[in-house]
């Protein structure tokens, strides 16, 4: 057992602090080799590893990081039960042709003394800027902290988190740090479930009744994509949601794709999103609502 994950994490470079991270990306750099950085939590599935594929499209060279941030989750959330697998981690990161892991300690991140915070507005207010209001100040702050430690050239994010990508654009804008922001759509289940680590708090039966959330998301988007008055069509899929065996819903809204400020009726590209409690899992989604009607297949 210990051989076999020894085996598994050996054949990908790891590096835990930020001395030695920046002598890595230097000795590239060197070489003339250009740098992809990939920010996650670890408990990797295939919509991290779409992420690195993708990274490896952009740059010669990829680095994921693998960080529990305790900034972002507030003291009565998942922190302590977030799934962690280093070596499982290592093993995938390593088949997607990451080059270099980036683990670094909670201490290493935010050593004895650390007093700055960040306070983030725009895109961050409302939706889960209102259920969670201390995730994307301590999201700003981790993401500013990586891109800073690992100066890459890009770094890729997944719309899965759509309002997390428009935050991290904006202040990256904002503050002027020479880094790309890059987008990749959500990868799904063949039903329709957003991949996500907290899937895994899902009961058997939960997971069955969870794909409704992208369902009741995609059959609104087509009905507001006309560009009829949203209130209507917003209620009727959160009892869609409801009826699915969801307990508290968050939100369901719609909002501009790019300012993410609220919009009654689609004029502009738009987005829907959602977020809702499955069980212990609270579950969010979003889907692209374009102007137009979708033309009938
Ligand atoms: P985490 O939830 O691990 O997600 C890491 C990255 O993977 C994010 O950019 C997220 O949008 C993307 N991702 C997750 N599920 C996806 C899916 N089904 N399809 C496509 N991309 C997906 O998001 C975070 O970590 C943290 O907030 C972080 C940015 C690392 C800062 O701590």
């Amino acid at each position: 057992m210990t051989t076999l994950a020894f085996a598994q994490t050996s054949a990908l470079q790891t590096v835990r602090t930020v001395d030695d991270l920046r002598a890595q990306v230097a000795a590239w750099r060197q070489k003339g080799e250009t740098v992809a950085l990939v920010p996650t939590m670890g408990a990797l599935h295939d919509g991290h590893l779409a992420l690195v594929r993708r990274a490896r499209e952009l740059a010669s060279r990829v680095v994921a990081s693998v960080f529990v941030n305790p900034t972002q989750f507030a003291p009565h959330e998942d922190f302590d039960r977030y799934p962690r697998d280093e070596a499982g981690d290592a093993a995938k990161l390593v088949s997607a042709g990451c080059n270099l892991l980036y683990a670094p300690t909670v201490r290493e991140m935010y050593p004895e003394g650390f007093a700055t915070s960040m306070a983030v507005g725009g895109p961050a207010e409302g939706l889960c800027g209102t259920f969670r209001p201390q995730m994307f100040g301590g999201v700003a702050l981790v993401v500013t902290k990586l891109f800073l430690q690992a100066l890459p050239d890009v770094a890729v994010f997944g719309e899965k988190d759509y309002q997390q990508l428009m935050v991290i654009r904006r202040f990256t804008r904002d503050l002027d740090i020479p880094v790309r922001v890059e987008g990749l759509p959500t990868v799904r289940e063949a039903d329709g479930l957003a991949l996500s680590s907290r899937n895994a708090y899902l009961s058997a039966d939960e997971r069955a009744r969870a794909p409704e959330l992208n369902r009741a998301l995609v059959e609104a988007a087509t009905a507001l994509s006309a560009g009829v008055d949203a209130g209507a069509i917003l209620e009727a899929a959160k009892a869609r949601i409801t009826a699915a065996g969801f307990g508290t819903i968050d939100y369901v809204e719609l909002r501009d794709a790019e300012t993410l400020e609220p919009v009654r009726r689609v004029e502009r590209p738009a987005r829907l999103l959602a977020a809702a409690w499955m069980g212990k899992a609270r579950l969010i989604d979003n889907v692209p609502v374009a102007v137009g009607p979708v033309p009938a297949e």
